[in-house]
Parts: structure tokens; sequence; C-alpha cells
């Protein structure tokens, strides 16, 4: 469902990602994790082209880009790879003069011309999905910011997305306010939505990530299955950004 190869993107005279193969097949979760500032937003943002990549090679699903060629210019085949993707942002991003309902209806009405009576009863339906059937005519100020989250959670799937790109989506919130969200993207990954989840909540992504990949230096410094990666890792680096101790010779 995605393949990444050799991605490359400087800011400046800044190498934020430097050559960064990954591969993830549909329906598997992926856990991102890293330092702050090692680029996991850049990534994401890269996957659908809110930044451009200076070269390397994405596929998500049946839509390949090489970066830096001409082709990469052509607006039609960047709108074919962001109809791939559904992306969840640390801070909602919701209208806020917008009520949930229109917050999800507004992309299937304006960008699909779904007809509204369509649209509607679709984001009705994601909403409740995401267990806010009941607050369908609020506005997000008179939202939690967990609900807001699920609200942007429903709004992103109304796309129907293949993938869902999330960056620290419960990292604006309370503790108690977590647990609502991450259900919701449990539940979405038991479903079979291939995800690509950037969070610095390792218990959650113990829970739910096939796979984990630890990026450093612009690189992907380790990648494996969550429990060999979070339980042993193996990297010095990895180990250090985990607060384990450099393995000694004995043990
Ligand atoms: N538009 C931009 N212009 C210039 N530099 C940028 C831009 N966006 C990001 N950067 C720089 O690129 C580097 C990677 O940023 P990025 O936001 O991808 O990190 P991150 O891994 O998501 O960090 P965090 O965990 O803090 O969210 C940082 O040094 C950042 O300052
Ligand atoms: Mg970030």
């Amino acid at each position: 469902m995605i393949e990444i190869v050799g991605l490359r993107k400087r800011f400046g005279s800044v190498t934020v990602l430097d050559g960064i193969d990954h591969r993830q097949e549909a329906g598997e979760v992926v856990a991102l994790i890293g330092p702050s500032g090692c680029g996991k937003s850049t990534l994401l943002r890269c996957l659908n082209w809110l930044e451009t990549p200076d070269s390397g090679s994405l596929r998500l699903g049946d839509v390949r880009i090489q970066a830096g060629t001409p082709q990469a210019n052509d607006r039609a085949l960047r709108q074919r790879l962001r109809r791939r993707t559904g992306m969840i942002f640390q801070q909602f991003n919701l209208f806020p003069h917008r009520t949930a309902l229109e917050n999800v209806m507004e992309a299937p009405l304006h960008v699909d011309r779904v007809p509204d009576a369509e649209a509607r009863e679709q984001a009705m339906n994601l909403l409740s999905k995401v267990g806010l059937a009941d607050r369908a005519h609020h506005r997000p100020s008179q939202l939690s910011g967990g609900q807001q989250q699920r609200v942007a959670i429903a709004r992103a799937l109304a796309m129907k997305p293949q993938i869902l790109l999330c960056d620290e989506p419960t990292s604006a919130l309370d503790p108690e306010l977590r647990s609502e969200v991450l259900s919701v993207l449990a539940s979405l990954a038991t479903e079979g939505m291939t995800l690509l989840l950037v969070t610095h909540e390792l218990d959650f992504a113990r829970d739910i990530a096939h796979r984990v990949v630890f990026i450093d230096g612009g690189r992907v410094v380790a990648t494996g299955p969550t429990r060999a990666v979070l339980d042993q890792p193996e990297h010095p680096r990895l180990r250090e950004f985990l607060g384990l101790g450099r393995r000694t010779a004995i043990g």
C-alpha cells in the first residue's frame, strides 16, 4: 500500500529526510517514533505532498510519483496521490464556525460534489462510528478536545482514504481524553485500515502497531515488529531514545 524509496527533503541547507525507505502492506499499522525534530511530521507531509520532497519515489496504492521530475509537477497526479490518504493532525484543524456534521460533510459536498442528502447521511454514519451521533450539531468550541479529534477522524474518513496518516493525534489532549481517540484508532486498525501513526505513546504503539519505525538523523535507524523494537532494542540510539542504558558486556 505504501512504498517509499530514497526519500530526501531539505529545508535550506538542512537535510531533514536523508534517504527514507519504507514499505507497508495494506492493513498494516506502523508507529513512527523518533526524537523531536527528526522529521516525522515532514515525512507524513511529504506522503500527501503537503511538502514537496526533493528526490526519491513514493507509491501509495496505485499512484506512483518520482520526486524531482517534471511528472511530479502534474497537479492531477498529486491530487490522486492526496486522495489515497486522510490526515489527522495534533491540532484538530476543524472549521470553527461549522458544526461537527458540517465539518464531516464539507469535502464530500464540495470536492466530490456528493448530493447534500447523501453527504449528510454518510457524515451521520461516520459520527456514529466515532461515538458522536449526539454531538452532530455542536460547533468545535462546544466539544472537548477528544471529541474534536474524533470529528477530525470522521472528516478524514469521509473521503474514503486507503491510508490514514496520524501526526501525534493525542498529544494535545489530557490523559483522560486520549483513550477515547485511541480506541477509535484501535477499532479502525482492527477493521483493516492502513495506519501510519506518529506517536510518543509507546503503550499505545505496543497495543495496536504491527511494526515500529524509528527515525533519527533523517534516516530509518531501526524497524521491526513492535515488541522486538520496543522491548529488545539493539541500536544504541534507539536504546537511548527509549531511556534505556547502553548494553554492556554483562547485559
Ligand atoms: N517549513 C519548514 N521550513 C524550515 N524548516 C522546517 C520546516 N518544517 C520543518 N522544518 C525543520 O525540519 C526539521 C524536522 O521537523 P519535523 O516537524 O518534521 O520534526 P518532527 O520529528 O515531527 O518533530 P516533533 O516530534 O517535535 O513534532 C526540524 O528541524 C524543523 O525545524
Ligand atoms: Mg512533528
